[in-house]
Formats: C-alpha cells, sequence, structure tokens
C-alpha cells in the first residue's frame, strides 16, 4: 500500500461529498456488471468492501435480503448512510471495516468489491481475498470443504495487457494495481474459480468469482 490506511481515508473522506459527480464511462460500465454479475437470491445477504457511498450496495438493495456496506473513511460511509435514508433503503447498513478485516462476523453468501482494491499491495490484495473468502457462506461445511460466500465479485482497475502512463485509470503515487493473472491466482489459491472475467477497458475489469466445493455433497 502506497499510503496507509488513514491516509487513504483521510483522501477519500475529503472527496466523499463530491464523489459521486466524478465518476467516468468505464467507472459506470464497470459498477453495472459487478451489480449484474453479483445477482443475489432474494433470501442473500452481500458484503460490499470498499463501499464509499455506497454505489454498489445500494443497487443490490432491492434484489437482496440485506447489504452490509464496509469501509475506512467515514466520510463516504457518511455520504452512502444519508444516500439509504434519502432513498427510504432500509436493509443496508454501512459501517467502518478494513479489507482484510472487514469487522463483520454475520453471513454473507455473496461479496462484491468495485474500485477499491487497488489502493493495496498485491500481497496485501492477496490477504484482502483470503479474507472475503473467509466470511461465513452461510452453508453447511462438506467434507473436504469449507463454505465460505457462494460468489465473490471483484471490479476493479486490472492491467490486462499492462499499465499505461497516458491513461488515467490510476494515479502510481496512491494506486497500486495488480495484473488480471495475479488476481485469478489469488482468488484460485483461496478455493474459488474465476468464471468470468469482463474486459471493460485495458485496464478495468471485472472477475466473477465462484466458490470451488470438492469431496462432497454442498448442502
Ligand atoms: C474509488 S472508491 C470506490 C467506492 C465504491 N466501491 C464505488 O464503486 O463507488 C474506493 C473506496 O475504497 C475505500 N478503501 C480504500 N482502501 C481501503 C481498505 N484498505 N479497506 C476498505 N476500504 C478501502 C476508500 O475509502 C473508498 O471509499
Amino acid at each position: 500500500m502506497k499510503k496507509t490506511i488513514s491516509e487513504h481515508a483521510a483522501r477519500f473522506s475529503e472527496a466523499a461529498p463530491s464523489y459521486d459527480d466524478q465518476k467516468g464511462e468505464e467507472y459506470e460500465a464497470c459498477a453495472g456488471l459487478v451489480v449484474r454479475r453479483a445477482a443475489p437470491a432474494a433470501a442473500d445477504t452481500v458484503l460490499d468492501l470498499g463501499t464509499g457511498t455506497g454505489a454498489i450496495a445500494l443497487s443490490l438493495a432491492d434484489d437482496a435480503d440485506r447489504v452490509v456496506g464496509r469501509d475506512i473513511s467515514e466520510g463516504m460511509l457518511e455520504q452512502a448512510r444519508e444516500k439509504a435514508s434519502e432513498a427510504g433503503v432500509d436493509n443496508v447498513s454501512f459501517d467502518y471495516g478494513e479489507f482484510r478485516e472487514p469487522a463483520y462476523d454475520g453471513v454473507a453468501q455473496i461479496v462484491t468489491s468495485n474500485f477499491a482494491l487497488h489502493h493495496l499491495s498485491d500481497a496485501e490484495k492477496r490477504a484482502a481475498i483470503e479474507a472475503m473468502a473467509s466470511v461465513d457462506g452461510g452453508g453447511t461445511p462438506s467434507r473436504n470443504d469449507t463454505v465460505g460466500p457462494r460468489r465473490i465479485v471483484l471490479g476493479d482497475v486490472m492491467f490486462f495487457d499492462g499499465p499505461d502512463p497516458a491513461e488515467p485509470f490510476f494515479d502510481p503515487e496512491v494506486d497500486d494495481p495488480a495484473t488480471v493473472g495475479t488476481l485469478v491466482d489469488s482468488f484460485t489459491d483461496a478455493g474459488y474459480a474465476v468464471t468470468r472475467v469482463d474486459r471493460v477497458h485495458d485496464q478495468v475489469g471485472v472477475l466473477t468469482a465462484e466458490r470451488v466445493v470438492t469431496g462432497g455433497r454442498e448442502t
């Protein structure tokens, strides 16, 4: 991580009041795909990490039973809470949580994250993906299986071809995007199969990862 957690949090809290006015075409396409790929069932709880002002969390609230948003920036969380209150959405909650310590000990069948994981180094991203996979997915363990969330959907800045300094998708001073291959390897090692890769742009994509079930019947 090129900045500390508190430096990132302060940066986003300062930007929070105008954050929703600054979104680009690729961001919108990426966010739309994260929502589409998450596809929660009506009984599912969704955990949205790096939730910011709640774009993904609020978009999924109608389809899920409950959505839990976590972020390190109190300013972003405050915007998210205001938006939920103004829209009369009462099945979402927004509280402090860091990728590797989401401060959530409930069940979540689906984990989402959009445009946030690239602030971490590759080793930290790997730890974050392991933390996502460790959330209680609400199923019953089969013989050789741990029961994490059924699906993890990650939209982010990621390199399909390599970094392009001429493009505005990341700021080398604060951002640290991974290659698609590095992210896929992290999901695989955490017990997930990346079943879909949406390439929004050379440097923006959405990975859909499904939990691999081995050695027995899932109930
Ligand atoms: C570019 S915003 C994206 C917000 C939102 N997901 C969206 O799609 O609009 C990135 C968010 O990630 C949060 N963030 C950065 N580092 C984080 C970390 N280590 N753990 C949790 N959230 C983090 C920031 O506070 C910020 O709200």
